[in-house]
C-alpha cells in the first residue's frame, strides 16, 4: 500500500487497483483507459459493442495488464445494474460517455433534450451509486467526471450538451462535498479541443480551424494527452485533491483573446 514513505514516482501508481473507464471503445475513454492500464490498474473497458470492444481489450491484455469489458447501453439503467452487479470491486470510476447534440436550441426537441441529460449526467448519478457503496466499505475511492470547457464557457450550437456538462461539474462538487469523509474522492477532467476521431471533421472544418486560433497553444489536442490527468486524479498522489476540475485545454479557458 502506497504511504507517505513511499518514494514520488510510486505515489502515481494504481497497482491493485480496479478501473471502470465509460465510453473506452475509442477516444478520451480509450487513452484514459490505456494509461491507467500503463499505471497498474486493472481496467473494465466499456461501450455498447462487443465487437469495437474487442480488439482494445485484446491490446491491453497483449501488453500484459489486467482488463475486462461491460457493455451497456448508458440510457439502460437495469443493463447498467445487472453489467456492474458482475464486474467486482471497482475502485476508480471514471464516467466518460456524453453524447452531444450540436443543433441550435429551437431544433432541439424537448425529449432529445431530456435523452441527452439522462446519458450524459443522470446516468453518472446512477453509476456513482453502484460503485460507492464499496469504496466506502474500502474506505478507498475515486470518482472522475469527464465534463468539458462548455460547463464554464458556452458557444452557439450545443444547449443540452452545455448544461448536461455544467450539471456533471456542478455534481462533482456535490460528491466531493458529501464523501469527502469516506475516503472517496470526487473529481472532473474538462477537456478542450482533442482530435479524436469523431471530433476529426469538426478539426478539418473552418470551425475547427477557429478553435485552433483560439488556443494559446495554437493547435489541437492529440487524444494521448488526456490520460496524464486521469492517470493524476486517480492515483494516491492525489489523495487530497477532492472537488476540483482539471482543465485540459492548452489555455482556452484562461484566455479572453489569444
Ligand atoms: N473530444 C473532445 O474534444 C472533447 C472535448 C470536451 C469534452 N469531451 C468529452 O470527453 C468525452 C469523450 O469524448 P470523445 O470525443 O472521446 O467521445 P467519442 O469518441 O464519441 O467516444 C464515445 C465513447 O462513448 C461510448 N458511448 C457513446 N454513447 C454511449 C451510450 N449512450 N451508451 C454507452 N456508451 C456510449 C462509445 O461507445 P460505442 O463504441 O458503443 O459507440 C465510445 O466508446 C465525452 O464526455 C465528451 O463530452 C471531449
Amino acid at each position: 500500500m502506497i504511504s507517505a514513505l513511499s518514494t514520488f514516482p510510486d505515489r502515481f501508481r494504481l497497482d491493485g487497483r480496479t478501473a471502470l473507464v465509460t465510453g473506452s471503445a475509442r477516444g478520451l475513454g480509450w487513452e484514459m483507459a490505456k494509461g491507467l492500464a500503463e499505471a497498474g490498474a486493472r481496467v473494465l473497458l466499456h461501450g455498447r459493442s462487443p465487437e469495437r470492444l474487442a480488439p482494445r481489450l485484446a491490446e491491453l491484455q497483449a501488453a500484459g495488464h489486467g482488463a475486462g469489458a461491460l457493455v451497456f447501453e448508458m440510457s439502460d439503467r437495469a443493463a447498467m445494474a445487472a453489467a456492474l452487479a458482475g464486474a467486482g470491486a471497482i475502485d476508480i470510476l471514471i464516467h466518460n460517455v456524453g453524447e452531444r447534440d450540436r443543433r441550435p436550441i429551437n431544433e432541439i426537441e424537448p425529449e432529445a433534450f431530456a435523452r441527452l441529460i439522462d446519458v450524459d449526467l443522470v446516468a453518472a448519478h446512477a453509476l456513482v451509486r453502484l460503485v460507492m457503496p464499496g469504496m466506502i466499505e474500502r474506505r478507498w475511492g475515486r470518482l472522475i467526471l469527464v465534463t468539458s470547457i462548455v460547463a464554464s464557457l458556452a458557444s452557439p450550437g450545443s444547449a443540452s450538451y452545455t448544461a448536461a456538462k455544467g450539471g456533471l461539474a456542478a455534481l462533482t462538487r456535490a460528491l466531493a462535498t458529501e464523501l469527502g469523509a469516506t475516503g472517496i474522492t470526487a473529481n472532473a477532467i474538462s477537456p478542450g479541443f482533442f482530435a479524436t476521431e469523431t471530433n476529426l471533421p469538426l478539426a478539418a472544418s473552418p470551425a475547427g480551424e477557429r478553435q485552433r486560433e483560439r488556443c494559446p497553444a495554437k493547435r489541437w489536442a492529440e487524444p494521448w494527452e488526456i490520460a496524464g490527468a486521469a492517470v493524476f486524479l486517480a492515483s494516491p498522489a492525489a489523495s487530497y485533491v477532492n472537488g476540483h476540475t482539471l482543465i485540459v485545454d492548452g489555455g482556452v479557458s484562461a484566455s479572453y483573446l489569444a
